[in-house]
């Protein structure tokens, strides 16, 4: 035999970058704690099951606690002839204790062990990604409040459409961001379940208690087939998948804050701190940390379609693919906190130009449905005042003359029921403020999504 672990019918060894190829130590040691306390709740459920002896399980559960302290001193090393953490932790527990340590793999796999700590690991994480999420959905409600009668031009296809509350544009982002935060809560659902117990594939002989080693570890729910709960691993699938649109989400906006902040644009200004210099240009303030968020969404999809392709074609049950499920999720959370914070704290620095907003909705023809609406509540039927005011526009392009600069005997000729109160009505900010249907631009609506927001936050 050999000198792994499980090298009992093996007689040759493998070459050292054998090892090292199919060894994940490299980066599972990242869910060191988690392997810990299944093996804790484990050992603990032998005790009390009396499938191993008091003594035995006291020696295992104190060898086990010591290398937990030594984990968080940061002494514990691992090596890649050990393969994975949970040899590793076995084989140390093994130096320390000696043999006895053998025992705390009864009636257990890597299999469910491996699958335990994954679980353990992103449902740890959800939190903390959740919280980040809903302090960006403060500061957006924050800004929203300090902009609800700045106006801007809402776009559709990138065209100047009809003038809306620069509020109302951050509030769509909270809605979106809302969504994500009851993603990521479902996602907690499936990440709460105990696959511990399932074994190798198949369950054990042995009287092992799983509601015990469930609840030791604090999941809501176990696995009810045990080839179903080594197997899986859906619940990494939903977490990239929420992480994606978050992303998306994420990136959506940073590309408006790219291209607001331009010459072109000057709608925001970002703050020195969230921008970096040219090597070469003296002038330049470029937003990097925009950009970065955008382009580390690709990465996160990416992550998204890798599991997803790996996982395509395996037969049931455990298949050592399924190592790669780790790397792209560990960096999924390396990828999103900082993402998160960043962002944050980019958009809560943000200056916002509200004249430079305004003044882009004056000089452009955003105001054409508010004069078809008006010539239609005047009894034109709406697709013939559409036909009027696009010829109106088409004259005014022509001419250099916006739809408020037409004469009333202009007007008049148009439709005699066409009054003085026109030109009121053609100011943007009239234009915003008078759309008041539900979850519309007008103030009254911002108002209102932002105070349903405040009771959601609280
Ligand atoms: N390192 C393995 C993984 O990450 C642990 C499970 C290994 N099980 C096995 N039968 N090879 O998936």
């Amino acid at each position: 035999s050999t000198q792994k672990l499980w090298g009992g019918r093996f007689q040759a060894q493998a070459e050292s970058w054998v090892d090292e190829f199919g060894a994940s130590i490299n980066f599972d040691q990242l869910m060191a704690d988690e392997d810990i306390e299944g093996s804790l709740a484990h050992v603990k459920m032998l005790k009390k099951t009396q499938i191993l002896s008091a003594s035995d399980c006291d020696q295992i559960i104190s060898g086990l606690k010591e290398l937990q302290e030594e984990l968080h001193a940061g002494k514990l090393k691992f090596t890649v002839e050990n393969e994975d953490i949970h040899m590793n932790i076995e084989s140390i527990l093994t130096e320390k204790i000696g043999p006895v340590a053998g025992k705390l793999h009864t009636g257990r796999s890597r299999n469910d062990q491996v699958a335990t700590d994954f679980h353990l690991y992103v449902k740890n994480r959800l939190p903390q990604i959740v919280a980040e999420i809903k302090t960006i959905q403060k500061t957006l409600v924050s800004l929203a409040e300090d902009n609800v009668e700045t106006i801007m031009p809402g776009y559709t296809h990138l065209q100047h459409a009809q003038p809306i509350s620069y509020g109302h544009y951050l509030m769509a982002y909270y809605s979106m961001l809302k969504r994500d935060v009851e993603r990521f809560e479902f996602n907690m659902k499936h990440a709460d379940i105990s696959p511990l117990g399932a074994a190798a594939l198949a369950g054990t002989t042995f009287p092992i208690d799983r509601e015990f080693t469930a609840k030791e570890l604090g999941f809501n729910d176990i696995y009810v087939n045990s080839l179903d709960a080594v197997s899986d691993r859906d619940f990494a699938l939903e977490f990239l998948s929420n992480a994606s649109i978050l992303m998306m989400h994420l990136s959506r906006f940073c590309e408006e804050i790219s291209m607001w902040v331009s010459y072109e644009f000057n709608y925001l200004e970002l703050s020195d701190k969230y921008t970096t210099g040219s090597s070469i240009m003296p002038q330049k303030k470029n937003p990097d940390m925009a950009e970065l968020i955008r382009g580390k969404s690709g990465r996160v999809y990416g992550h998204l379609i890798g599991l997803l392709s790996t996982m395509k074609s395996l037969p049931l049950a455990y298949n050592k693919d399924l190592q790669e499920d780790k790397e792209g999720t560990f960096d999924t959370v390396k990828t999103l906190l900082p993402a998160l914070k960043v962002f944050n704290g980019m958009i809560s620095t943000i200056k916002v130009n509200k004249d430079n907003m305004y003044h882009a909705t004056e000089n452009d023809f955003s105001n054409a449905t508010e004069l078809a609406d008006y010539l239609a509540t005047k009894g034109i039927p709406f697709r013939e005042a559409h036909g009027i005011v696009g010829q109106l526009v088409l004259k005014g392009i022509e001419t250099h003359k916006n739809l408020q600069d037409i004469s009333m005997e202009e007007f008049k000729k148009i439709s005699p029921l066409i009054e003085d109160d026109i030109y009121n009505e053609l100011k943007p900010e009239v234009a915003v403020e008078r759309r008041n249907s539900l979850g519309g631009t007008g103030f009254k609506q911002v108002k209102m999504q932002i105070e349903l927001a405040k009771k959601d936050l609280n």
